[in-house]
């Protein structure tokens, strides 16, 4: 990983490059009208991971998937009256919409942290929207920015935060908003505020009925862990397993060999169906990357419980055991 990133102007050729990165699985930090975005191909699930990992994100807190129109959001989420109506008034522009993910959504698990929901968005300035139409894939976008530090307006911003995890920075100018978009759960009805912006309640008044307690005093940072629903297999997880019980699924991570199955024996000679392995080469990022489509699978059998091979405790790996904790209480 280079330590500084490549900083380009707009033009044709820039945006053209962008796009190839992203479809190729690298991340592009571009503006938006609210926030620079760390970008990339949201149905790649590497990509996705990568994104978490330049953020140092201690979770999987679910990103924003960047679409350039309302026909692409929705082959990606369900639309009802509601989201259409919002999406004419307010697309493109600064809000964003929780929706259930449509059947056949191409979009990684990792990217909505294993929800059947997904917030999707289409921003309004132009580079953002040349660089989605040239893309052609949707594209997951939460600020480009370290974890825990300020959200990024200038692509100076972005250079100092990430340095050398984003592949190239697109450098258009100073944003117009400076706050990220407002984030709706239309999941809900009423419809609840997860994140105030620069759509407020009385923009949405007349179009769509919001619930009370939602809002602007009441949001996200007084309780983000109360407002973010967690995905919760219905399986019981055993961590920190060293081996598998008779009636158990294995998630395994790196090499199997020392880990016996009851009734069994070895690893290698159970179904291909009672078993994954994050990463056998004990990648985080290919571990990121596998984990929430890995625990779908095994939840869709008929386990006792799925034991869960201990997982490192650094970089990608805290917030690997972060969610698997959550996924296990
Ligand atoms: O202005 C913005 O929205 C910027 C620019 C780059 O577009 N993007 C951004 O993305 O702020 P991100 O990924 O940092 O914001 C994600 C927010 C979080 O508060 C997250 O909890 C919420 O959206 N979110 C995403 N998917 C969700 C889901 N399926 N259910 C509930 N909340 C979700
Ligand atoms: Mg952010």
């Amino acid at each position: 990983m280079a330590d500084k990133p490549e900083i380009v102007a707009v033009s044709d050729d820039s945006l053209a490059r962008a796009a190839d990165i992203l479809r190729a699985g690298g991340l592009v930090a571009f503006p938006t009208e609210t926030v620079y975005g760390l970008g990339g191909d949201a149905a790649n699930d590497k990509a996705v991971a990568r994104i978490y990992k330049a953020k140092g994100r201690p979770d999987f807190n679910p990103l924003i998937v960047h679409v350039p129109d309302v026909n692409a959001a929705r082959r990606l989420v369900v639309f009802d009256a509601r989201a259409e109506a919002l999406a004419q008034q307010f697309w493109p522009g600064p809000l964003t919409l929780v929706l259930p993910r449509a059947e056949n959504c191409p979009v990684s698990r990792l990217a909505s942290a294993g929800l059947d929901t997904l917030a999707v968005r289409c921003p309004k300035a132009p580079v953002a929207q040349a660089l989605l139409k040239a893309a052609g894939c949707p594209v997951a976008a939460p600020s480009a920015n370290r974890s825990g530090s300020l959200s990024p307006t200038t692509p100076a911003h972005v250079a100092d935060s990430l340095g050398g995890a984003v592949d190239l920075i697109l450098a258009g100018g100073k944003c117009a908003v400076g706050l990220e978009s407002t984030v709706l759960d239309l999941t809900e009805d009423p419809a609840v505020i997860l994140r105030p912006g620069s759509v407020t309640p009385a923009d949405l008044d007349g179009l769509v009925a919001v619930a009370a307690a939602a809002n602007e005093n009441e949001a996200a940072p007084k309780s983000p862990g109360r407002l973010l629903k967690h995905y919760a297999p219905k399986t019981p997880l055993r961590l920190n397993a060293v081996d598998v019980k008779v009636g158990e699924a294995l998630l395994a991570f790196g090499p199997e060999k020392f880990i016996g199955v009851e009734g069994v024996g070895a690893v290698k000679d159970m179904p291909e169906s009672r078993r994954r392995n994050l990463s056998e080469s004990g990648d985080l990022v290919e571990a990121a990357a596998n984990l929430f489509a890995y625990l779908h699978d095994l939840d869709a059998g008929e386990f006792k419980a799925i034991a869960v091979m201990p997982v490192p405790e650094e970089g990608l790996g805290v917030a690997i055991n972060d969610r698997l904790r959550r996924a296990a209480a």
